[in-house]
């Protein structure tokens, strides 16, 4: 060994000794602590600020270099070393720990199961949750408008203007702007009597191709078994360049196939009239009718599900969009009618009369999601 004399090897025997020694001695203690808390009063007695490795560590300022080089190496090495073991206790310990837990911590797989969950969905929620499923499978987004609506959003837009006879058709609620002023009709607001007015605040927001639909409360003074003055509508847009009453037509009839669940529905279009639609039609599905039950599917009756057409020019032009490049289709419908036909609830005034016991025989179990693919009213729907 050139260059290094008697001395020099003598001391770097010694070093290593003694740290060897420290070495045995240190994994010797962690591999004894019995509990976390005493192996982390080890780490702290080895590698914490007055630790044994940290005193050593102290010490190689005052060595010339050669020494403190080799010293260093070696701390640095059992440093390795106890912080591997201190690791390797700490799962141990761990495990043991877990496992005495787990002993103690026994289950009873005798006990019955839970009671049944009491709470139920409302039906209109539900039928809420299956239009938005198949509605998304075909590829529509949901938009949203205010209750208290401008008479600009709830009619004039659509082509109501106030003088126009179409709006006898619905029994609105109007209400003051300011609780001070005087009734005026021409600057009153509504609660909305129709969710058509989001097609036009959706027509401000965004440019086509628009293919939206749209859930909602909406009110009109009426009621009797088949109206309350709070119902719920869902309205439906499609504008793009080349929308036609073809796709209308293939739309709105792939959709209630898919709601009812019967493949051979009959459907048909008959000729009809909305201020905001031109041509305008309504849509039946086939049904039977007999004196005590209504069904739907079979028969030679029809029955009247919603209101649909071409978006009228003037729409189009209220919403900013130019009829000339644009055109499309819209539809709406009655929520609460279309709940009542498929689970035969007879009278829409139950829906809102928060009686528990009627949302216990026609609500829905909680964890039951409607979906295009695990099934619409699914799980046997309905707890009877
Ligand atoms: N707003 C109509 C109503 O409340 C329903 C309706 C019919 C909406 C035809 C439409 C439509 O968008 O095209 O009776």
């Amino acid at each position: 060994m050139v260059g290094q004399d008697s001395s020099f090897l003598r001391m770097k025997v010694d070093i290593m000794e003694n740290i060897k020694d420290l070495e045995a001695k240190i994994i010797a203690e962690v591999n004894a602590a019995s509990d976390l808390k005493t192996l982390d009063e080890v780490r702290v007695s080895v590698l914490g600020k007055k630790g044994s490795i940290t005193a050593e560590m102290k010490t190689l300022g005052q060595m010339d270099a050669e020494s403190r080089i080799e010293k260093a190496k070696e701390l640095n090495a059992i440093k390795d070393a106890v912080e591997s073991a201190l690791e390797a206790r700490k799962t141990v310990l761990e495990n043991e720990a877990l496992n005495d837990k787990l002993k103690t911590e026994t289950v009873d797989v005798t006990l019955p199961v839970r009671p049944e969950t009491q709470g139920r969905i409302h039906p209109i929620s539900k039928i809420f949750e299956e239009v938005f499923a198949i509605f998304g499978e075909l590829g529509f987004e949901v938009a949203e408008g205010p209750d208290i609506e401008d008479q600009f959003h709830n009619f004039n837009a659509l082509n109501m203007p106030l003088d126009h006879p179409a709006r006898q058709m619905q029994d609105t609620f109007y209400i003051k702007h300011d609780k001070d002023q005087a009734f005026r009709m021409d600057d009153a607001y509504v609660i909305r009597t129709q969710t058509s007015g989001i097609q036009i605040r959706t027509m401000e927001k965004k440019a086509p191709p628009i293919r939206i639909i749209a859930p909602g409360r909406t009110y009109r003074s009426d009621m009797d078994a088949t109206h309350t003055p709070m119902f719920h509508q869902l309205e439906g847009l499609v504008i793009d360049k080349t929308t036609t009453l073809a796709h209308l037509k293939s739309c709105l009839y792939d959709f209630v196939k898919a709601y009812f669940e019967i493949d051979d529905l009959p459907v048909r279009y008959r000729p009809s009239y909305f201020p905001f639609t031109e041509p305008s039609a309504e849509m039946d599905i086939g049904c039977l009718k007999t004196a005590t039950e209504l069904k739907v599917g079979a028969g030679n009756d029809w029955l009247e599900i919603l209101g649909c057409g071409m978006v009228h020019p003037n729409v189009l032009r209220a919403g900013g969009i130019d009829p000339d490049e644009y055109q499309g289709f819209a539809f709406g419908m009655g929520i609460d009618r279309i709940a009542m036909l498929k689970y035969g609830i007879p009278d829409l005034r139950t829906f809102f009369e928060s009686d528990v016991r009627w949302l216990k025989h026609y609500g829905f179990v909680p964890l039951d999601f409607a979906s295009m693919t695990g099934g619409l009213s699914n799980n046997g729907g309905q707890l009877r």
